[in-house]
């Protein structure tokens, strides 16, 4: 199946006009897909009648010595991969489409507390980029549905909390996250990891199992919990802990009963840094 790609705006309003009355459902990616982008595709072609992919490697969103540069850009192999899953069209534009101003003088986004928090803490301004790229594409692709990742559990609810207060009109939605075999969460940065660092990886995953299965139990001692998970990915392997901790699952505040918690972490292992979460339902925290 051919796949329809454009790069400029114009191009970009020119396809996309016929399609804005029946519906469009956008999946914003940076590339390099694998099988969770694809799940996220396979979502969106059950909201509307036309799937919109955009793939764009966004400067705004990293910080002075992370992976900007070597991020892995794989456009024909996207390509394919989009064609095979059915998107009807893919916007893939460089930066200067996205920017047509200097990076320093675009206007952002900031979505207070949840920006700030757990990787917002560790990687100043990145959810400040991520707002403001989303937020551009919105304007440009003018979907009635987006789909994200739960695996960028954080994301998701600054993108959910950004569209309520700026009352954008769109919906979004969230796909569970896709794993390896192992547990692993798949992401673009696993293969930053060497055969010995990817065979420890799954460790997060475990370790978040863990202490979910313990909530499930019964236990609420949340930072005594956190300190024995730390210590556990530590032990495995993993070179420095950026965060693990226990919240709401709704708004990221600290756990309150019976509502639903969130278990998030955030580690380095090798040249990579992973990140994961788990949900412990309402019921589940009594
Ligand atoms: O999750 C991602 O791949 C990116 O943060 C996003 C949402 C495409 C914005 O650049």
């Amino acid at each position: 199946m051919s796949l329809r790609q454009v790069r400029e705006v114009e191009e970009l309003e020119a396809a996309l006009s016929p399609w804005w009355e029946g519906g469009i459902a956008f999946v914003p990616t940076m590339g390099n897909l694998h099988a969770g982008h694809l799940a996220l595709v396979a979502r969106a072609r059950e909201l509307a009648p036309r799937v919109v992919v955009s793939i764009f490697v966004n400067p705004l969103q990293f910080g002075p010595g992370e992976d900007y540069q070597r991020y892995p850009r794989t456009l024909e192999a996207d390509r394919a991969k989009l064609a095979e899953a059915g998107v009807d069209l893919l916007f893939a534009p460089p930066v200067e489409v996205m920017y047509p101003r200097p990076l320093e003088e675009i206007s952002r986004i900031h979505v207070p507390r949840l920006s700030e928090i757990l990787c917002g803490a560790h990687r100043p301004g990145h959810f400040d980029g991520v707002a403001t790229v989303v937020a551009r594409l919105f304007n440009l692709v003018r979907p009635a549905h987006a789909v994200f990742g739960e695996k960028d559990y954080q994301q998701l609810l600054i993108i959910r909390r950004m569209v309520a207060d700026l009352a954008i009109p769109v919906t979004i939605h969230g796909v569970p996250t896709v794993r390896e075999a192992d547990g692993l969460a798949m992401s673009s940065r696993n293969q930053y990891l060497d055969p010995e660092e990817r065979a420890r990886a799954p460790v997060l995953y475990r370790t978040l199992k863990h202490t979910t299965e313990a909530l499930r139990a019964g236990r609420r001692d949340y930072p005594e919990l956190e300190r024995e998970a730390t210590q556990a990915l530590l032990q495995a392997g993993f070179r420095a802990v950026d965060y693990f901790a226990i919240l709401d699952a709704e708004d990221l505040t600290p756990p309150r009963p019976g509502r639903p918690l969130a278990v998030l972490a955030a580690a380095h292992l090798g040249k990579a840094r992973l990140i994961d979460n788990l949900w412990v339902a309402p019921t589940q925290n009594l």
